[in-house]
């Protein structure tokens, strides 16, 4: 207040204010002030890896990101509703730039915000265990108003771990909101807890009281790579895109990426048709790779390999993130 007073005295004389006309001026200042500081704190508290704003996001590099639901997810009415939110899709598209973008609207909107990597919170657990301070650990992550759980379910999970998990979804459940971002879809999250009990009863309560958005995509790593191209439509080097099955979009309709490989792909195999027909050798059966099938519908992704969703897990032993 004092830094703003000799503005506003001035400005009390200069428009001739009354006493209190001076003081309600001088009242919204502090509590302007007040307000700014509070989001400051509680952004500061929520210990985002990036402070991220929905309004920078480029919403035209993956146009398959369902802008408008996640528009509406900011305007916070699941939180009020201690609804939980999942975010699903391959690495890089961006899962945790929205999840903490969700979380910046919050803390905006008056709400506490935790933002953790789920590794992370399973090392912090189980260093609780350890030393008998399990309960105040646990407290830390359920008292936030909104907790963010980044990569959850990366991989395999033992015996305490889901004993944990079940602990924090099940002690936040329809008391607080959840945001979790996964490489993996919801189906494909039970196998990873060993015990089916424990599984059913945490991934029950966290995903039928959740808005499950599955974002699809390319990684805007690469566009953030030095090299990249300016322009955010640019073709993808090395064709990444056209192999792989979250390039198909909905009615079997394919992505301009997706088409310009095709058109040199065939290219290509009809030159490799022509060379070896010529040389009177079969020729190399490209054709019969299921991605370049369009009217097939999506091709299933290779278990194992880097694609969507990730292949067979391996226990998590609070190693470091990796989407
Ligand atoms: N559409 C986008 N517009 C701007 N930045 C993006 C966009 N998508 C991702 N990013 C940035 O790219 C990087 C990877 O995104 P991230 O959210 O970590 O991906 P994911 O969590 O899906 O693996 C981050 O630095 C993020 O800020
Ligand atoms: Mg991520």
């Amino acid at each position: 207040m004092r830094d703003a007073i000799e503005a506003r005295v001035e400005e009390a004389r200069a428009r001739g204010l009354d006493p209190l006309e001076f003081l309600t001026l001088l009242i919204d200042d502090e509590l302007a002030r007040r307000d700014t500081e509070g989001v400051a704190r509680r952004i500061h508290k929520a210990r985002f890896d990036e402070v991220c704003d929905l309004r920078d996001f480029d919403w035209t590099y993956n146009p398959e990101i369902p802008k408008g639901r996640v528009w509406d997810l900011a305007s916070g009415r699941f939180i009020d509703a201690h609804a939980s939110v999942v975010l699903c899709g391959p690495t890089g598209v961006g899962k945790s730039f929205i999840a903490q973008a969700l979380g910046l609207e919050a803390c905006r909107a008056g709400q506490s915000v935790l933002f953790v990597k789920t590794s992370a919170v399973l090392t912090d657990l189980a260093g609780g265990r350890a030393d008998g301070g399990y309960q105040t650990r646990v407290r830390r992550y359920v008292s936030p108003g909104v907790l963010i759980l980044d990569d959850f379910a990366m991989r395999e999970y033992t015996v305490a771990q889901t004993e944990d998990l079940y602990e924090l979804v099940s002690r936040r459940h329809r008391r607080g909101s959840l945001i979790v971002t996964t490489n993996r879809e919801p189906a494909d999250l039970y196998p990873l807890f060993p015990n089916p009990v424990l599984a059913e009863g945490l991934l029950d309560r966290l995903l039928n009281s959740a808005h499950t958005l599955t974002l699809l995509g390319r990684s805007y790593r690469r566009r953030q790579r030095p090299s990249a191209p300016e322009t955010a439509g640019e073709t993808a080097p090395g064709c990444d895109a056209f192999v792989s099955p979250q390039r198909v979009l909905p009615h079997g309709r394919m992505s301009p990426a997706r088409g310009c490989c095709l058109t040199r792909y065939l290219t290509v195999t009809c030159l490799m048709i022509a060379v070896s027909g010529r040389r009177g050798r079969p020729c190399v059966r490209t054709q019969t790779r299921p991605s370049l099938r369009p009217d097939t519908g999506p091709p299933q992704p290779k278990r194992g390999s880097r694609g969507w969703p990730l292949g067979p897990a391996q226990p998590d032993r609070g190693r470091g993130p990796v989407g």
